[in-house]
């Protein structure tokens, strides 16, 4: 078969069940059935009948609503690579934009830290995979950088992805960890679960069947992590330290009003992201 009839016929599939990216995922599983990428598929001449079937099992597998990167086991993230499976949260491109903020915080700092020329204190909090915090290392090589995981089936995929980062990986609770940095970070970093309880019916069947449900909800209105958030980062950094927080699209005024609203927070703005929807709240502890 060639690869092009292979992929027409897994992507007509993909669409039929609803995927939203059909092409796509059609071709990114045949390049990692093939073992390639998906730029060189081009230069296939044909699919063996074995590859064909290891293909097909894959594609129904993505047609029943697996999410793709379970299926090849890896998601890209900023530059870093993060195996990823059932009991983790896949980490979606929309992060990458308040980890590129936490990136150009962290890369500031050098110098203007209460003690110049200290390396830059950044913490991750409800790490998941460990994405933020890898990406943070890999690109702030300088940085400090410390993550914190409280289910114990992520945590193990965070130990595994950061490995060999340097990064100070912990299992617990982000809004009772880390005492022993109290008043010293510099860049406080989070995607918390924040998908109000009540919207379980609109999330999709990839994140609603297989992202722990630790890593979406978080009570009534999706604001109960975020609301202890803004008391723990107030106690971790140091004055003038900030944060950053991702939110639903609809939360770009119920988040930075969480931080406006306790009196500790200074320089509160919204951040569209690239489709121009609310993705991320950011603060500056008061002096
Ligand atoms: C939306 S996921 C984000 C994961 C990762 N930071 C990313 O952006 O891909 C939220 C993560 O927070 C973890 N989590 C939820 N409540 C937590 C808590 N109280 N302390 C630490 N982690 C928590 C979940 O298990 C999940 O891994």
């Amino acid at each position: 078969m060639t690869p092009r009839a292979a992929q027409q016929y897994a992507a007509e599939r993909l669409r039929r069940a609803g995927v939203p990216s059909p092409e796509h995922d059609a071709a990114e599983l045949l390049a990692h059935v093939l073992g390639t990428d998906r730029s060189r598929l081009p230069l296939v001449d044909e699919v063996a009948a074995d590859a064909v079937e290891r293909y097909d099992a894959l594609v129904a597998r993505r047609a029943a609503r697996e999410p793709l990167q379970h299926l090849t086991g890896e998601a890209w993230f900023r530059h870093v690579r993060l195996e990823v499976g059932e009991g983790v949260f896949t980490p979606r491109p929309e992060t990458e934009l308040l980890a590129g903020w936490a990136i150009d915080e962290a890369g500031h700092y050098l110098g203007e830290t209460p003690a110049p020329g200290r390396a830059p204190v950044v913490v991750d909090l409800c790490t998941g995979s460990g994405a933020i915090a890898k990406a943070v290392a890999q690109e702030v090589p300088h940085a400090r950088v410390h993550a914190v995981e409280l289910d114990e089936a992520a945590y193990r995929w965070a130990e595994r992805n950061l490995a060999g980062t340097g990064v100070d990986l912990r299992l617990g609770d982000a809004f009772t960890s880390f005492d022993d940095l109290a008043g010293t970070v510099d860049v406080v970093v989070c995607n918390p679960p924040y998908i109000p309880l009540e919207a379980w019916e609109s999330v999709a069947p990839e994140a609603r069947d297989h992202d722990p449900h630790l890593a979406l909800f978080s009570g009534a209105d999706g604001l109960d992590a975020i609301r202890l958030l803004a008391v723990r980062a107030a106690v971790l950094l140091r004055p003038r330290g900030v944060l950053g927080v991702e939110h639903a699209d609809a939360q770009g005024e119920a988040v930075p009003a969480v931080f406006s609203a306790t009196g500790r927070w200074t320089d509160v703005r919204d951040h569209r992201d690239l489709a121009g929807r609310p993705r991320f709240t950011t603060a500056r502890l008061a002096p």
